[in-house]
């Protein structure tokens, strides 16, 4: 079986962090979201992948997974020019999956467990398409299953204001060759986009097998900044913890906590898991990382309190200030100056930033 991660859209809802990178490169719990996918499919066995990119910086996700051997997978890329729809980026991978099943794995969804007992579910189904389905409270966001009364599923709505139940299509699929007929006859929805659910859905029109399957645990979408920080907390509260760096003194760390080599703890601070610290990271005396925080490697924090959040690489912090539910993309600096003359808040910022006072 071959596998298919999609790597490409424009990440709107996540700017200003997609104005740097592409939003499944973002990192929870210290782990770019896509590194997830690429690890799931692979503790499936499914190692032979293709990587669909986008336009926005295609190159640093070649330069982070290379040609895959790293993370013990064989990597092609294929390049989707503009992001016209889920349905276009998998139609471009025909010859990469030849005639074989195949699995789609959106590159910014995170699942608990994996896929593997759904990949080896797949192979001995009779199956034409398997898609994977999760109770969710607000199905209007997704594409909906829609059952008859004796529970087989019957249609898929995309985005429904009336759905038809309150099970979402998550973004992991289970493909034989056929769904690229189905791509092929495929025109443009309102929003310009080839859409999968339309593709599924003549799938059933015309007869053939689609299954599907619950997901039992968790399913995360990781379109907007809230969901990014549910993600970290969800992958955070599995967190096996690990201390390699520098604790001088160990009463400063409470709880699950995870700290990277390299990286000093100093007296008097204070970390309260579920938390993650990189490499190389300086954590300063009397300074607070409180639950569901990520920091990366070669920060220094050296005033503040920080909780729910993710602060990225080579950031600096030096606020006398509680930092909370925040995303801090890397190379930022957030620092008090109290001598500042005239005295008030100095910001430089990107576009589309968000700041709350
Ligand atoms: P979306 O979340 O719909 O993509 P987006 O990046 O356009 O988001 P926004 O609304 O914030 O602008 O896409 C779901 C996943 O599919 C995501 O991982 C990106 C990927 N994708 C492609 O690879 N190619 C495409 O043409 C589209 C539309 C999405």
């Amino acid at each position: 079986m071959k596998g298919v991660i999609l790597h490409g859209g424009v990440g709107t809802r996540l700017r200003p962090l997609t104005h740097t990178g592409p939003k499944q490169l973002i990192p929870v719990a210290n782990k770019p979201i896509s590194q997830y996918v690429l690890e799931d499919l692979v503790e499936a066995g499914v190692n032979e992948i293709a990587i669909v990119l986008g336009d926005i910086y295609p190159e640093k996700v070649k330069e982070y997974y290379g040609d895959g051997s790293k993370f013990g997978s064989k990597i092609t890329y294929i390049i989707q020019d503009k992001p016209k729809g889920i349905a276009h980026a998998v139609g471009l991978c025909e010859k990469h999956v030849g005639n074989e099943p195949f699995v789609v794995y959106l590159g910014d969804n995170l699942i608990k467990g994996g896929i593997k007992s759904f990949v080896e579910d797949f192979k001995v189904s009779n199956h034409d398409t398997m898609i994977l389905l999760c109770k969710v409270e607000n199905p209007q966001r997704f594409g909906v299953a829609k059952f008859d009364e004796n529970g087989k599923l019957i249609s898929l709505v995309e985005k429904p204001k009336q759905p038809p139940s309150n099970y979402a299509l998550t973004g992991i699929y289970f493909f034989k060759p056929v769904i690229f007929e189905m791509i092929e006859k495929l025109k443009p929805s309102w929003r310009g986009e080839l859409e999968i659910t339309e593709a599924i859905q003549l799938l059933l029109e015309n007869g053939y097998n689609v299954g599907c399957q619950k997901v039992e645990g968790w399913w995360k979408d990781t379109g907007t900044p809230e969901d990014i920080l549910e993600a970290n907390r969800l992958i955070l509260d599995e967190l096996k913890p690990k201390i390699k760096g520098k604790i001088e003194d160990p009463n400063s760390i409470q709880g699950r906590v995870t700290i990277g080599e390299n990286t000093t703890i100093k007296r008097e601070a204070l970390i309260r898991g579920p938390a993650i610290i990189g490499e190389n990271t300086t954590i300063e005396e009397n300074v607070y990382i409180g639950p569901y925080t990520s920091i990366g490697n070669n920060v220094t924090i050296k005033k503040g309190e920080i909780e729910n959040s993710i602060i990225m690489d080579y950031c600096v912090i030096d606020v006398n200030d509680r930092i909370v539910d925040s995303i801090i993309a890397a190379h930022s600096k957030i620092i008090s100056n109290p001598n500042n003359k005239p005295h008030g808040k100095r910001f430089i910022l990107g576009e589309r930033t968000y700041i709350e006072l």
